[in-house]
């Protein structure tokens, strides 16, 4: 058999959009809801592989009813950020950890996987024809959706034989109308976003909708969010759609724990997870902190907080970044969370969010994590 064609960013056809948007106000943007002047799509057949990619104006895809994704969900995501400098570069945050992550959902359902480093290049073409709309400011960034769907026509459960990765690109603020803003929890321990043996590690569109409906449920008795509270352990695995960190101090012997749950193919591998690991590992003492991916359950944190030994708390993600955390409902009472007097998170936590900041606006520099576009 002939090899098929590879993802090649040097084949790319540019379209341009006629019309050229102006930016809108910071404070007018609100997640995910405006955006830019054009897409990036590429069209994959088993038979010749990736076509010319081609950029184009932003605009409606037309799908056959009887399309695979329809039906079957074969559709996966990511989100990363472009970010204006203080210099005024556009940088992309980590991409080859979204561009890993995107082909191992690929693989899991089927869909073809792709030369990571071309996608990455023809992101930043696309950024390049609609860089105007790139916001500057605090907690301000470009957010990117590369989508891969199956577009193979017919009811039949099967491989598809036709796909596509589109890439639209959204002028963002930060994720919560609220801002950095603690956010209360209510524990969901009667429904499980993910399983051992699942596919709750990827990025995949059939793992988002089934979040909605708690996160509903919790929003009615004045939560902002559900926190997920996993099997008879009740082991906490993620925040809403973020990973979730607490930080514990030990009463006795004064030594601080940040912890997170573990890779076990229940957790989104989280590039923001990875980033305050590496962070918090490099830049945290350790004869005064302990940074640990372990199993931990809501009874822990239970007992500790009533103990005083709970800390801090706060979710992490790509498009809230951080989001601290002030409360969690659990069994009809409320785990309080301190925070700093006067102030929206921990002390931890805002160093965590600032660390990140610096980096993503190019105040520091972090080995390969800033790209610039
Ligand atoms: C995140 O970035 O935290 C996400 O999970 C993306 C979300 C908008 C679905």
């Amino acid at each position: 058999t002939m090899a098929t064609a590879p993802l090649d960013s040097s084949k790319l056809e540019i379209c341009r959009n006629q019309k050229k948007s102006q930016p809108r106000p910071n404070n007018e943007l609100v997640f995910g809801r405006t955006f830019t002047d054009h897409m990036l799509t590429v069209e994959w057949t088993a038979e010749k592989g990736w076509a010319a990619p081609q950029i184009k104006p932003y605009g409606p895809l037309s799908i056959d009813p009887s399309c695979c994704v329809l039906h079957y969900a074969f559709e996966l995501f990511e989100g990363l950020k472009a970010y204006r400098t203080d210099e005024g570069k556009i940088t992309l945050f980590r991409p080859d950890k979204n561009m890993e992550r995107m082909n191992k959902s690929a693989a899991r359902i089927c869909l073809p996987t792709f030369e990571t480093d071309e996608l990455i290049k023809l992101i930043g073409k696309l950024i390049e024809e609609d860089k105007h709309l790139v916001p500057q400011g605090k907690g301000y960034s470009l957010y990117i959706r590369p989508t891969m769907i199956g577009t193979s026509n017919g009811l039949g459960v099967g491989h598809p034989d036709k796909a596509m990765i589109f890439v639209i690109t959204s002028p963002v603020g930060p994720y919560y109308k609220t801002g950095f803003k603690a956010v209360r929890l209510l524990a969901t321990d009667f429904a499980t976003r993910a399983w051992p043996g699942g596919v709750g590690d990827k990025k995949l569109g059939a793992n988002y909708a089934p979040c909605i409906l708690p996160q509903l449920q919790a929003a009615e008795k004045g939560y902002q969010q559900n926190l997920w509270v996993f099997g008879p352990e009740k082991y906490i695995t993620e925040v809403g759609t973020m990973n979730v960190f607490f930080a514990f101090k030990d009463s006795k012997t004064g030594k601080k724990e940040l912890v997170t749950a573990p890779l076990d193919g229940t957790i989104l591998e989280g590039v923001t997870r990875d980033s305050i690991l590496a962070l918090t590992r490099e830049k945290l003492d350790p004869k005064e902190w302990e940074v640990n991916e372990r199993y931990y359950s809501i009874n822990e944190v239970a007992e500790r907080a009533k103990k005083g030994e709970l800390i801090e708390a706060f979710g992490a993600g790509t498009a809230a970044v951080v989001s601290p955390i002030k409360a969690i409902g659990w069994q009809g009472k409320d785990i309080e969370v301190p925070l700093l007097p006067g102030e929206q998170s921990g002390a931890l936590t805002k160093d965590i969010a600032s660390w990140i900041a610096d980096i993503q606006y190019g105040r520091e520099k972090h080995g390969n994590w800033s790209r610039v576009v």
